[in-house]
């Protein structure tokens, strides 16, 4: 291979990611010498992951994929640079390595990192020859990485390689801040780092030049400095820009500040930093405001790899999965739990999403802290490099300390109030004009209150933490870091429906009826109704937007990545996705109707069909019959309860009488009573009339930490009983339904049969302390039927339609207008192909991509929800396939092949250009029994 050269002008960066060769080989270090011969070493281009192509191990890790990521890989690559160049500075700037790189140049080692997600530079000058041949050899060591999900493995980011004057601007050495933002002026500060490399003090100018969206220089300033010898010197300029546009998720502008730097006249370096004007607060009583108006962060959380194409970077397929998000509603990412690849920021600041940047995951377990640094020191360094990189970025509205840290045993690293305080000091070090955070999943009601003292946004995970939290603190900002944890398998349905959020189907698979969750998460529709009735929430982040390599949680043993997501591994929507749309973006029109209407073995029976729409109501047509016209129930929540708003009294065995007990009634856990005087407490509360009971949910208030941990759930929950009564004189026992840790419910709740008019809540001990309760609620629902009811508020459901093969279509209305409708019909016999590429205009750089979705559909063009085929794909022309996939958390089958089964109809084929060859390409798919389908492509 031919040495590259480096050809960009001075301190402008050289794309440096062609022309290296990889070997997965556990080598000695003299795979870094130059005259090693790699000859037989794979060719690879920048950024790649060596561990995608796999082979799947079926017996590997489910929750880190059962890809081979595991191991010690080698690169090497040549290079020369200009003799002309010959006393400048010559850096290496790596975005992101998984994990442990050092590199080598010419033999020498030049730099190591440890932490695989965070961004570094190497300084080269000392080793590279100029006007010869260099070598630059890196090797990189997953072994001791421990990841809870797919984390890749090699040089999954890009590469440059700068060529600077001696004297020149540092790494991220530009730091653009607006202290002041009115409507008239906007104030803009830049702190400009300049190195010095020569022997000798140096006296500099800089100018800045300020540029507005549509390209007009709007400011300008010029400062004066020297520089010692060997030294580093900042410069501050304070610059005014008039009638500031601001930078908004609507209508995201940016202004782009030049920097250059003159020695006695001569232009030495200049460098170009985006930045806008934005302001925004996370309050206490009103969420989040953005330029002085209230948002709803509809957020989703994203892990880093990108499916078939696993960790290796590339801007368009990120692109891509922001588009996604951004037409179901989405305004925010959360990068869970790590800092991102670069251009997700560039993709964000252009695109108008605010970035909860996130730098650690468990800082105790999972961020290759390993080598016996004290914390400090290690959080210190991988911050700086964070935060430096990351601050001009309007995007960015917190920046995340980690993401569930465990408390501090032993000798660990777990968190303690006073390592919160140290890491989000370490954190407003570099930048303090945002907020810190850090997402939870403490025990909400017991955590200490000091534990989050020194941060400014705390992210709750899960089951309505962050409003028991809230309640307890109600100066804290709080919002979801983490919501929902919904599973569903795109195309997959099973009857009968899923009875509980664990009733997991036995085919590994999971249910897109969206009832199945994790045991500690909720379905969507719990979240937006929580969220509904908490104004001082900033909003949620729902785990996940896309399915992830990895952590496929609950079948780790079976699959291999993840339920998590609104749309698949592939990108393709899960009936999920319309659900989160038709909430999040109330203006555009969503009609959507689940399941497909395939059902032969259904005939005679029923089968529930969901519409998720943006409408109020529906109506649902059978093969023209209408089946009804239903409406969204806006109270739902609040009507099942029986208790609610009921009389309730307590006495206790010391004070006798009894108090009014409306806080044990008025639908919140946030709020608590208790019995007045101490003793063996009674609580007892009348609905009013006889009513049908099956189901008593009592949430009692001072529950037990466990010994020893504080801030982790309550072990042994208060002792009582709970009974009811027809004439408020004779009592029937209930039966208890035990607490289940798994489910994160620490209290027993208790079932009934029949009818009665009074309930009552006995605690028969007194030891001192009367206990209190939050909220007691009574149901004519089981357990289960209870949970989902919150699900007529924001879905339309007939439960029972009865099966007959034909079309079935949803008209939805709003505010009585009709505003859409849509239809599913039975499918046929599979017998064409679809090409739908989403992109046939590509760019001839070699990383451009084309997703197109392949479709089995009957002769009528109607998808066969069942079609399994394999299909084969044949591509001519400038273009090679990057990967293929199909949603499938089960399937082994390679990502790097030229044919995929589809999965309920549908796969995806990914195909990417080639470098500098233009040309039409063309795609064709073939597979057995059907006509072959092609798609046309344009690389330019
Ligand atoms: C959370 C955790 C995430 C992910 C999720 C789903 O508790 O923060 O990283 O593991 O659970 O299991």
């Amino acid at each position: 291979m031919l040495p590259s050269s480096i050809t960009a002008p001075v301190g402008q960066p050289s794309d440096f990611n062609d022309g290296w060769r990889f070997m997965r080989f556990e080598l000695d270090e003299s795979a870094a010498i130059p005259r090693y011969d790699d000859s037989g070493w794979q060719q690879v281009r920048l950024p790649h992951d060596w561990a995608i192509t796999g082979p799947f191990d079926p017996d590997g890790d489910g929750s880190t994929a059962r890809l081979p990521w595991r191991g010690v890989g080698w690169y090497r690559k040549t290079f020369t640079l200009d003799p002309a160049d010959a006393g400048k500075q010559v850096y290496v700037d790596f975005d992101g390595v998984m994990a442990f790189p050092i590199v080598y140049i010419n033999g020498q080692q030049a730099g190591s990192w440890d932490y695989g997600y965070v961004s570094f530079r190497v300084d080269a000058t000392p080793y590279v020859h100029f006007g010869a041949e260099n070598i630059i050899a890196v090797r990189v060591d997953t072994r001791r990485h421990f990841s809870r999900w797919y984390p890749g493995a090699g040089i999954y980011r890009k590469v440059t390689m700068t060529v600077e004057n001696p004297v020149h601007i540092a790494n991220w050495g530009t730091y653009v801040t607006t202290p002041e933002i009115g409507h008239d002026t906007a104030a803009v500060s830049i702190l400009t780092t300049i190195e010095n490399h020569r022997s000798e003090q140096v006296p500099v100018t800089i100018e800045t030049i300020i540029f507005d969206p549509s390209g007009d220089k709007v400011a300008s300033s010029e400062s004066r400095g020297s520089i010692s010898p060997s030294g580093t010197e900042q410069l501050q300029q304070s610059l005014t820009v008039e009638n500031p546009r601001r930078w908004d998720i609507d209508d995201p502008v940016l202004y782009r500040a030049q920097t250059l730097v003159r020695v006695g006249g001569r232009l030495m370096d200049e460098k170009e930093t985006t930045f806008g004007f934005r302001t925004f607060e996370f309050t206490s009583d009103d969420g989040f405001h953005l330029n002085g108006r209230r948002i709803r962060i509809q957020g989703v959380n994203l892990h880093h790899d990108q499916g078939p194409l696993g960790a290796a970077f590339n801007t368009r397929a990120m692109e891509r999965q922001l588009e996604i998000m951004q037409n179901m509603g989405v305004n925010a990412i959360r990068t869970s739990h790590n800092p991102p690849a670069p251009e997700l920021l560039d993709l964000c600041d252009r695109m108008g999403l605010l970035v909860w940047d996130e730098c650690f995951d468990k800082w105790d377990a999972t961020v290759d802290h390993v080598n016996g640094e004290p914390l400090e020191e290690f959080g210190e360094k991988q911050f700086r490099n964070f935060i430096m990189r990351d601050r001009n970025h309007p995007s960015v509205v917190v920046w995340s300390i980690g993401n569930e840290v465990g408390d501090q045993f032993g000798n660990n690293d777990g968190k303690t109030p006073e390592r919160i305080a140290l890491m989000s000091d370490l954190i407003r070090k570099y930048d303090s004009t945002r907020p810190v955070g850090y997402a939870s999943n403490d025990t909400a009601e017991t955590v200490p209150g000091e534990m989050f003292e020194a941060l400014d946004i705390i992210g709750f995970n899960y089951g309505n933490r962050f409003s028991l939290y809230w309640h307890r603190f109600p100066d804290s900002k709080v919002m979801y870091g983490e919501s929902a944890c919904a599973t569903t398998t795109r195309g997959f349905y099973e009857l009968p429906l899923p009875r509980s959020k664990t009733d997991y189907s036995d085919r590994h698979l999971l249910s897109s009826y969206d009832r199945n969750t994790t045991a500690f998460g909720d379905i969507p529709d719990l979240e937006f109704h929580r969220l509904e009735k908490s104004r001082f929430a900033a909003g949620e982040f729902v785990w996940s937007g896309f399915d992830y390599l990895g952590e496929p949680t609950p079948f780790s043993r079976q699959a291999r990545s993840s339920y998590f997501g609104i749309v698949d591994l592939c990108g393709i929507p899960k009936d999920r996705y319309w659900l989160y749309r038709s909430h999040w973006l109330q203006d555009e029109t969503t009609v959507h109707i689940l399941p497909h209407w395939n059902w032969p073995e259904a005939e005679g029976l029923t089968v529930p069909v969901y519409v998720y729409t943006s409408g109020d109501e529906a109506e649902l047509f059978l093969n023209g019959e209408s089946l009804g016209r239903r409406a969204k129930e806006k109270n739902s929540l609040e009507n099942p309860n029986l208790a609610l708003g009921r009389p309730a009294s307590a006495s206790t065995a010391a004070a006798g009488a009894e108090n009014a007990a409306t806080k044990a009634t008025d639908g919140s856990f946030d709020s608590a009573w208790t019995a007045a005087g101490a003793g063996a407490a009674r609580y007892r509360i009348d609905l009013g009339e006889e009513k049908k009971i099956r189901y008593i949910n009592v949430l009692p208030t001072a529950l037990q930490t466990r010994p020893g941990r504080p801030g982790r759930g309550p072990a042994t929950p208060p002792s009582y009983t709970v009974q009811t009564s027809l004439d408020g004189a004779t009592w029937r026992n209930t039966s208890v339904i035990p607490p289940d840790l798994t489910a994160r419910r620490y209290v027993p709740s208790f079932a009934a049969t029949g009818t009665a008019r009074y309930v009552r809540v006995m605690f028969p001990q007194a030891a001192g302390q009367t206990p209190g309760i939050r909220e007691i609620e009574v149901y004519s629902y089981d357990i289960d039927e209870a949970y989902y009811y919150v699900t007529r508020k924001y879905r339309l459901m007939w439960d029972d339609v009865l099966y007959t093969p034909g079309d079935l279509r949803a008209v939805a209305y709003k505010n009585g207008e009709r505003i859409g409708e849509s239809v599913v019909r039975t499918a046929g016999e599979p017998a064409n192909l679809s090409l739908s590429p989403d992109r046939s205009e590509l760019s001839a750089d070699g990383y451009d991509l084309s997703y197109i979705m392949v479709e089995a559909t009957d002769r009528d063009g109607m998808l066969c929800p069942f079609a399994d085929d394999l299909v084969t794909f044949e591509i001519e022309g400038p273009a090679e396939i990057a990967g293929v996939g199909n949603g499938n958390q089960l399937s082994l089958e390679p990502f790097q092949a030229n044919q995929r089964h589809l999965f309920y109809g549908k796969a995806m084929l990914i195909v990417r250009t080639r470098p500098d060859e233009a040309g039409n390409i063309r795609i064709t798919a073939g597979s057995e029994g059907y006509e072959p389908a092609t798609a046309t492509l344009r690389s330019k």
